[in-house]
């Protein structure tokens, strides 16, 4: 088994990226990402890319039409493929059994069903897409009713990339992760990665190992974003600071410095949806004090959300009825145009059920993804704006809240920008992302998580 041709369905945030990096490192392996929205392909296609990574467009610039390709022919390049990855979207369930926590798999069964029906020989299927464990089974049973001239391998390979600095991780992940059954197939697929990646770093597995992997490094992660944010509360109370506080925690090398950063609360597509998961499974396996400990990492993250959102609200005499507050930054991390579960929603949804008129600029949201976000918001139409940028969205306005770390948010002028705002005007930094000491000098009043 080799790999020679690669096919990737799903043309999102991780398939889109994961494909230009294995084809740029990789030129001896066609790559062809296929999607079933043709308008995401259509700006894959030109210099506007739809996602926004940081060194992403030169590494698209570099392979694509030599050996990277954006297609919507997807029957053709199933079948051409002696390797298939699956990267499609697999939201948390609305409906149903297991609705508002177990992953909805539609999007993977119909997309097995069509690898079922198109493909050609044998074909490696590799599960890219946050999974529950034991999917690959499900998988396997689509693929069962293919012709008997048909045969597939399916992998676990979970991408670890984070929105932001895609591009870095995966061109120099911390470990791949392989799990499968057949040792055959599994070879083929480091075979690939060894192209750039030390032997020493890729894993191999059994597949609901590999499953169960990526689940837990992302609970993992939230649970310690969760765990300081308890903290910055406790901090505010008494008097310590929740950036010392992290740092004298993070040097002990048995704990370690990162993601001990608090803030507003943790955000993107995969957090809330893969410790819900987990809760799903650990219910549906008969483990209820597991689902319930897990549970009380996303209790707390809803909580630190609504925690600030009343913090501005008490700070601004009780209300904030008719008052400008402008929302510095709405994406769910710096540096990506993503919003999926951004804290900003929460916050502007209770700013705007208060009454507040509600400016919001990023760098890299639109206004209409904005909009869309908040459609929910019944005040949305009426009390929510955009503004070009943070002076703009400070013009006039009570107060100003950072719900984004953006890197341009650590230099604003905050003395000019004082002028501007109404007197008496408050800054809430709840990612600690400006120079409180700078802000203070100017008169501005500043409220700063865990502080
Ligand atoms: C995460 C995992 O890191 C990645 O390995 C996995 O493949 C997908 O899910 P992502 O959601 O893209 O990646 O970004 P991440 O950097 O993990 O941040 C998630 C959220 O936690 C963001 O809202 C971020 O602002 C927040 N966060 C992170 C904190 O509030 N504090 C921290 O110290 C770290
Ligand atoms: P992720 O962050 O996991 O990459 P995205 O939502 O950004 O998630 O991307 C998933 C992509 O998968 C979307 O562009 C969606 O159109 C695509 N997709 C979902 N189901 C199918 C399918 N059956 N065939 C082709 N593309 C699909």
């Amino acid at each position: 088994m080799k790999i020679q041709k690669i096919t990737c369905i799903g043309a999102g945030y991780v398939g889109g990226p994961t494909m230009a990096v294995i084809a740029d490192r990789c030129p001896h392996i066609q790559v062809t990402v296929v999607d079933a929205n043709a308008e995401r392909i259509e700006a894959w296609n030109t210099d506007h890319l739809p996602v926004y990574e940081p060194g992403l467009d030169a590494v698209v610039k570099r392979a694509r039409g030599r050996n990277l390709h954006f297609s919507t022919n997807i029957d053709e390049a199933i079948a051409s493929a002696d390797c298939i990855f699956i990267s499609v979207n697999t939201p948390t369930k609305t409906e149903g059994e297991g609705a508002g926590k177990a992953c909805d798999l539609r999007f993977i069964e119909s997309c097995s069903r069509q690898i079922a029906r198109a493909a050609e020989n044998h074909t490696i299927i590799v599960e890219k897409s946050t999974l529950p464990v034991r999917t690959a089974e499900k998988i396997l049973e689509v693929l069962a009713t293919a012709g008997r001239e048909k045969s597939f391998d399916v992998l676990s390979n979970p991408e670890f990339l984070a929105e932001g600095t895609a591009v870095k991780d995966l061109e120099n992940p911390d470990r791949v992760l392989i799990g499968g059954q057949n040792e055959a197939a599994i070879q083929a697929l480091v075979e690939v990665y060894l192209n750039w990646v030390p032997k020493e770093r890729i894993l191999t597995t059994n597949v609901w190992s590999a499953e169960m992997s990526k689940l837990a490094a992302n609970a993992f992660l939230a649970q310690r974003v969760s765990s300081i944010n308890s903290l910055s509360a406790f901090c505010e109370a008494t008097g310590a600071d929740v950036d010392e506080v992290a740092r004298a925690v993070g040097m002990d090398t048995r704990i370690g410095s990162k993601f001990l950063k608090a803030g507003l609360g943790f955000g993107g597509s995969c957090f809330k949806k893969d410790v819900l998961n987990l809760v799903y499974l650990c219910e549906h396996y008969g483990l209820p004090e597991v689902a319930t400990y897990w549970q009380q990492v996303l209790e707390m993250n809803e909580w630190q959300k609504k925690r600030v959102a009343q913090k501005v609200i008490q700070n601004l005499g009780g209300t904030v009825q008719g008052k400008r507050i402008a929302v510095l930054g709405f994406a769910f991390k710096k540096d990506t145009n993503d919003t999926r579960e951004a804290p900003a929603i929460a916050l502007c949804e209770h700013l705007l059920a208060a009454g507040a008129n509600v400016v919001v600029h990023d760098p890299k949201v639109s206004f209409v993804k904005i909009q869309a976000d908040l459609k929910h918001s019944p005040f949305m139409a009426k009390n929510l704006h955009s503004a070009e940028s943070a002076e703009q969205a400070c013009q006039g306005a009570s107060a100003a809240v950072l719900a984004t770390e953006w890197d341009s948010f650590r230099h604003l002028d905050w003395k000019a920008m004082a002028t501007k705002m109404s007197a008496g005007a408050w800054i809430f930094d709840a990612r600690n992302c400006t120079d409180h000491r700078s802000l203070k000098a100017t008169g501005l009043k500043l409220w700063a998580v865990g502080k």
